[in-house]
């Protein structure tokens, strides 16, 4: 593979970046050809190459995404759309360019990368399987019953509030739409949103999406963005897709008027199942439950092919989110053990030294406590998605002040789901 180089992509390279995605994904309809269009031309700066003299050879899309962690966020390198030329695929060129992105992205200040794929192959260059979160709410067909009763009718149940649902309108509904997303982006494992949104679009409202607002006493208290798309490349069916709930709070009449509304739109294709990423958060589940709309929790565990993640620069993340871990000290309002503590990944380690008021990450320290986990494990702690006692099993060999400390460091939170899996 000599005379063969890696590097960003150059917007001059465009074109034959287009034809080398549609050429690789076997790409032919309209559709596919339109999305491939607006990565090679708007998003070209993301994408990074394998070149041989000016020609490409390979390409993939490493897209910037903060994610949030408290009052902190860390930076995740979404890897997509790896493809070689065919005619020169099978010959190690995938495995190069992927070797060459990961000892990359620590120097371009990525900090973790995710991205879905044949599990095999990515493994060999430190991606491990993880999970993704769902909640799916089923669609039943509006003249089916449930003990004699429709559910045109169960669905229809009056709330308490009686607040109106309407169609979204980006030019009037923008700002105190992006308030309310703002707010909901602070949980963590969710996308760092900017603050400034900048002007609202000149659009008016668009009946042919699901996107809707719930208003009270004339002012918006809930956005709801939802959509109808294949989940997974290939698949056959359409799903209703539910992608963002933002409401003031999780009262059952904004959830479950803007949730219902959404229902009645994917009954057209009953019965169905709406697929919703939305957070784990006890106190929505309650407001669907209080609203009367079945819906289930479900994580799924790929295998083979799915999503997979892995930490880039542990030092980074931990230095990334101290302030949060300091934060989380002070509130817990104890310390109950102080020292360097020692978190080893596969390939990665870094140390977290401990004092009452202070929390602050070190490349390397004299540890007095080691704790040893995969990649997964680090991860599904840094958001939340698992207390590091339910994920770390080293955890257990650690003192019982160590164990509490580092379970105050590192407590299940609500997370978001999406951004991660
Ligand atoms: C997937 C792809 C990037 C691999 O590049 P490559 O240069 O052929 O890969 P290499 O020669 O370095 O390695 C080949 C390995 O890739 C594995 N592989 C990677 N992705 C695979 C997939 N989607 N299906 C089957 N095998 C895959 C093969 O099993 C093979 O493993 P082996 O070494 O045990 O035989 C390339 O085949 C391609 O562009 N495919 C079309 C686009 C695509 O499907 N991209 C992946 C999206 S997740």
């Amino acid at each position: 593979m000599d005379g063969v180089v890696f590097r960003r992509a150059a917007e001059a390279e465009s074109e034959a970046l287009f034809a080398l995605l549609c050429t690789a994904f076997e790409v032919t309809d309209e559709a596919g050809r339109q999305r491939l269009r607006r990565l090679a031309d708007e998003e070209w700066h993301d994408l990074v190459v394998l070149v041989e003299g000016t020609q490409p050879l390979a390409v993939a899309h490493v897209e910037p995404h903060r994610l949030r962690v408290g009052a902190c966020s860390v930076l995740k390198a979404e890897i997509g759309h790896v493809a070689v030329r065919p005619d020169r695929q099978r010959q190690g060129l995938g495995t190069r360019l992927l070797q060459e992105i990961v000892a990359w992205l620590p120097a371009e200040r990525f900090q973790i990368s995710r991205l879905g794929g044949w599990m095999p192959f990515y493994q060999r260059f430190g991606y491990e399987p993880f999970p993704r979160r769902y909640v799916t709410i089923p669609v039943p067909a509006r003249e089916a019953t449930l003990k004699g009763t429709p559910w045109r009718d169960l669905l229809a149940a009056p709330t308490g509030k009686q607040g109106e649902v309407r169609l979204y309108d980006p030019a009037h509904d923008f700002h105190p739409v992006h308030r309310l997303r703002l707010a909901a982006a602070l949980r963590p494992g969710a996308l760092v949103l900017p603050t400034n949104p900048g002007l609202p679009p000149a659009l008016g409202p668009d009946a042919s999406k699901p996107v809707f607002v719930y208003l009270h006493d004339g002012s918006i208290q809930g956005y709801l963005r939802g959509g109808l798309a294949r989940l997974h490349a290939g698949d056959p069916d359409l799903h209703y897709c539910l992608d963002e709930l933002a409401v003031t709070a999780w009262d059952p009449d904004a959830v479950g008027a803007l949730v219902k509304t959404l229902m009645a739109r994917a009954a057209e294709i009953a019965p169905t199942e709406i697929m919703a990423r939305l957070p784990y958060d006890e106190r929505l589940c309650e407001a669907l439950t209080a609203a009367g709309i079945p819906f289930n929790l479900l994580e799924l565990r790929q295998a083979w092919d799915g999503n997979m993640m892995q930490v880039v620069d542990l030092y980074g993340v931990l230095r990334a989110i101290t302030p949060e871990l300091t934060r989380r000290l002070r509130e817990a309002g104890c310390c109950p053990w102080q020292g360097n503590l020692e978190i080893r990944l596969p390939r990665h380690s870094a140390v977290l030294r401990l004092a009452p008021d202070t929390v602050t990450a070190l490349q390397k320290g004299t540890p007095e406590a080691l704790l040893e986990m995969s990649h997964a494990a680090f991860i599904k702690a840094l958001f939340g998605i698992q207390g590091l006692a339910e994920c770390a099993p080293g955890l257990a060999r650690l003192s019982g002040p160590q164990q509490v400390t580092a379970g105050i460091l590192f407590p299940r939170l609500a997370a978001a789901s999406g951004a991660w899996g």
